[in-house]
């Protein structure tokens, strides 16, 4: 975000990306069947977002989440397209660096320390954490604050649940997202394109809400690496680089805590960074944006950002009286 380079345009995938339509096929057919069987989750979303990738991964259904807010009901960006345009600066600054890059992380054996004010702080094992609660589907739309969305299809469940079961102390008003930083598996860590770890944080209750989803795959599949295995953040409300992907650690803090993109450019990035069109970043007018897998060139359709991403009747109280130019 912070480097402009010459390939902010779509890249598009590999043909070895490329799904077999064979495969998408038989997945299709598969899917039709457990629908035809009464699979209650297969409902007409669950499928336009399953039928999607191209079964490489290992399945993660969820259901359709209760959440209100959790499914934006638009149409889902393709597989392809969301695991070939991504932002995970510890494999390269370029929009397909991490799809080429990332093979290289290992997503298992994984652990997540929890740690702060807590009353019960400890180490998760990520089947642990797989079990923790009902995975659910949340179709969320992710903005990013370079001007591009898309809307995803995620499966995991509200971050809120973890929390509780760690029990906060009374001092702790905020959380810290300490994500993996290793030269062996992530290439782009021996730049210093951004002081290491990539790290990220929420006011408690912002990390308490409903819709701040602890997620570990998507499209019905574990998440690719490039997307953050194997588990990230997902805050649709905010912009994407809040969603810190491939998590080691979580802190309590009673301080606010240090986040990256605010540490490197102060101006530029707030702890807040609420999705809001009436604020511009210093680079990029934040009024409007581009949908992925839209028509692209001179006269690409533009759509207006909405406040918070769209989800200004669900968390907007949360900012009351707080002036969201300043707390930007
Ligand atoms: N998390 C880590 N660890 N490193 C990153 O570089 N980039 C952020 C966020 N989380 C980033 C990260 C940014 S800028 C965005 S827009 C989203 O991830 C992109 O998520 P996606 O690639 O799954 O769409």
């Amino acid at each position: 975000m912070l480097i402009r380079t010459q390939q902010n345009g779509f890249n598009h995938p590999l043909a070895s990306d490329i799904t077999p339509k064979s495969m998408v096929l038989q997945r299709r057919s598969w899917l039709l069947a457990a629908a035809a069987a009464g699979a209650t989750w297969a409902t007409r979303d669950a499928l336009a977002a399953t039928v999607a990738p191209p079964g490489k991964l290992s399945a993660l259904p969820g259901k359709p989440s209760a959440v209100p807010g959790a499914s934006t009901g638009e149409a889902v960006a393709s597989y392809d397209d969301a695991t070939s345009y991504n932002n995970f600066y510890e494999f390269g600054t370029d929009k397909s660096d991490p799809a080429s890059y990332a093979r290289s992380l290992k997503p298992r054996p994984w652990s997540v320390q929890v740690e702060g004010l807590v009353n019960k702080p400890g180490r998760f094992d990520l089947d642990a954490l797989l079990k923790l609660a009902p995975m659910e589907e949340r179709i969320y739309r992710l903005r990013c604050v370079e001007g591009w969305s898309m809307v995803i299809p995620w499966v995991g469940y509200s971050l809120a649940e973890l929390i509780k079961r760690v029990e906060p102390q009374g001092s702790a008003k905020y959380v810290q997202f300490v994500t993996l930083a290793d030269e062996k598996q992530m290439p782009g860590v021996r730049s210093r394109v951004l002081n290491w770890p990539y790290v990220e944080g929420l006011r408690m209750d912002e990390a308490m809400h409903p819709l701040t989803l602890l997620a570990f795959g998507m499209y019905g599949e574990v998440l690719p690496n490039q997307n953050g295995a194997p588990l990230r953040v997902a805050v649709p409300w905010k912009y994407g680089f809040k969603s810190a992907k491939s998590i080691v650690a979580i802190r309590f803090t009673e301080q606010q805590p240090k986040t990256s993109w605010n540490e490197a450019a102060p101006q530029e990035y707030g702890f807040y960074s609420n999705v809001n069109p009436q604020v511009s970043h210093p680079r990029w007018s934040q009024a409007n944006e581009r949908r992925i897998g839209e028509s692209v060139g001179l006269f690409a359709k533009r759509r207006q950002t909405q406040m918070f991403n769209g989800y200004e009747a669900q968390v907007g109280q949360l900012y009351a009286g707080m002036d969201l130019r300043k707390n930007y």
